[in-house]
């Protein structure tokens, strides 16, 4: 059968012209029996006479023999996208698809019949049953009527489709996720050996048209597009659908989220980090830090809704979350205990001898908080020696008076071991004063000490999240 396969809607006027007049030549020279004749140049009887020959054949594919398939090519454009939908996994978009197949034998002389093409309704002829297999809802588009039919017998069915359709949403890096969709194109009922598929335009062309003509400029941005036709092997025919695989990759705009979530996240962790900075013994820094944890949690709860949720995969970013939290929590218990062995130090008793050497002179000098030998912690020592020398003072005239029995000197006596009580008590009270001194540099020592930890725990863990971030977003992004 000689039909011009290679008269595609690619093809300039020129070329179609010259194809044309091949195309009457042909059939001038052939007179298959299925050319249509026109008895004038009207669509009147050109319709007539579609009538008469294709309009009554709407239940049978249009082949003259049943063996051969029919080829249907098919292009889409993305038009927009209108929603994904990470708890349903499902994502919403809006395409223009087009069909194109032939309706063998048919053909028409466009200068008898006056035109080339003509559009009629679509539920007068046989069409394919192609679906989209990741489709789960309802089609909800304005319907359309009318096809085009080539002199050729080409026919062009073009209309748009609301397609709601599965898709696999792994948001394990949001917010840089890009997400890989398919959509899957087969007829629903007939066999390779009937209806076979075929990509009508070059999946360049349909990305850059799909991007040109997109009207939503949402939080997903469409960066690649990819087409596959499945191969069946030849044992699996008369059972298998041709199958044509439409990928489209999008990649979700990610300045929302680092705004709204993960700058105020960091902003905070500064906050609670510098908050190191106020003196533990007043109640004020765990006052301050419960504060703000209070805070981190209201915030959380506040933005729960830009976050998404699915079943299998928890997010990286709720990691982040959580590892905030925990360091807020971890940095107030910090500050409780600090609290706790500086306030609390009057109970305790003299400082283990162990604790003093471990942490009043190894870890001290660790954290540059050794203490410096003007300071307050010698001024008891000097007190004491002070006192120390004055015990025999006290102690000469009390054994000098011992021979001398006046009223006077039992007067004096008397006032001396007064002396000597009150003296007994200041000395145990500077000796707990300096006890509590040590617990009061104990706790500095311990405060500085966890305060490094928490700066090499925080830069480690918040280097190893963006390092993790980073990688899979590479990963993603390497096979655009
Ligand atoms: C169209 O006309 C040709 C001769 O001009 C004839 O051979 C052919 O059978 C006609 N076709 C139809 C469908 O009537
Ligand atoms: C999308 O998935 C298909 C099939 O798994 C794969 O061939 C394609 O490379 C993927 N594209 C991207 C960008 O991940």
């Amino acid at each position: 059968m000689a039909r011009p396969q290679a008269a595609g809607f690619t093809a300039s006027p020129l070329q179609l012209q010259l194809i044309n007049c091949c195309i009457i030549m042909l059939s001038l020279l052939i007179q298959s029996a299925e050319t249509i004749n026109c008895s004038e140049p009207t669509s009147d009887a050109l319709l007539t006479a579609l009538k008469k020959n294709i309009f009554d054949k709407t239940e049978i594919r249009p082949v003259i023999n049943l063996r051969t398939p029919t080829n249907i090519s098919l292009a889409f454009t993305l038009y927009g996208i209108l929603d994904v939908d990470e708890k349903a996994q499902k994502l919403k978009t809006y395409l223009w698809l087009n069909l194109l197949w032939d309706i063998e034998g048919l053909s028409w002389d466009p200068v008898e019949c006056g035109t080339d093409t003509i559009s009629i309704p679509r539920k007068q002829l046989w069409r394919p049953d192609i679906v989209i297999n990741e489709f789960i809802d309802e089609n909800k588009v304005p319907d359309t009527y009318y096809l085009y039919i080539k002199n050729t017998g080409k026919v062009m069915d073009d209309f748009p489709m609301h397609v709601i359709s599965s898709c696999n949403l792994d948001i394990y890096t949001f917010p840089f996720d890009i997400q890989n969709c398919s959509f899957t194109f087969n007829s629903y009922q007939h066999t390779i050996l009937d209806v076979q598929l075929s990509i009508a335009r070059p999946v360049v062309k349909s990305l850059e048209y799909s991007l040109g003509v997109m009207k939503t400029k949402g939080e997903w941005e469409l960066v690649e597009m990819l087409a596959q036709k499945h191969a069946i092997p030849p044992q699996e025919m008369n059972i298998s659908r041709d199958r044509l695989t439409y990928y489209i990759v999008l990649r979700r705009r990610a300045t929302l989220y680092v705004v709204n979530l993960l700058i105020p996240s960091c902003f905070l962790i500064t906050v609670d980090l510098f908050s190191f900075l106020l003196p533990p013994q007043n109640v004020d820094r765990s006052s301050f830090k419960m504060t703000l944890i209070l805070g981190y949690t209201v915030f959380l709860l506040l933005m729960n809704d830009l976050l998404p949720v699915t079943g299998n995969t928890l997010p990286l970013i709720n990691a982040f979350f959580s590892l905030c939290l925990a360091l807020m929590v971890a940095s107030l218990l910090e500050t409780i205990l600090i609290i706790n062995i500086q306030c609390g130090s009057s109970d305790y008793g003299p400082l283990p001898r162990w604790a003093k050497v471990l942490f009043l002179n190894y870890l001290a000098k660790l954290v540059f908080l050794s203490k410096k030998p003007s300071d307050q912690n010698w001024d008891p020592e000097e007190h004491r020696t002070e006192t120390k020398r004055c015990d025999p003072v006290v102690d000469t005239p009390q054994s000098e008076a011992v021979h001398n029995t006046t009223p006077t000197h039992q007067e004096l006596r008397k006032i001396s071991h007064e002396l000597l009580s009150i003296r007994q008590q200041i000395d145990k009270h500077f000796k707990t004063d300096e006890s509590a001194d040590e617990w009061v540099h104990l706790g500095q020592v311990i405060d500085r000490l966890l305060f490094g930890m928490y700066i090499v725990f925080l830069s480690v863990s918040f280097i190893t999240m963006f390092v993790i971030w980073q990688y899979w977003y590479n990963k993603q992004a390497s096979l655009i």
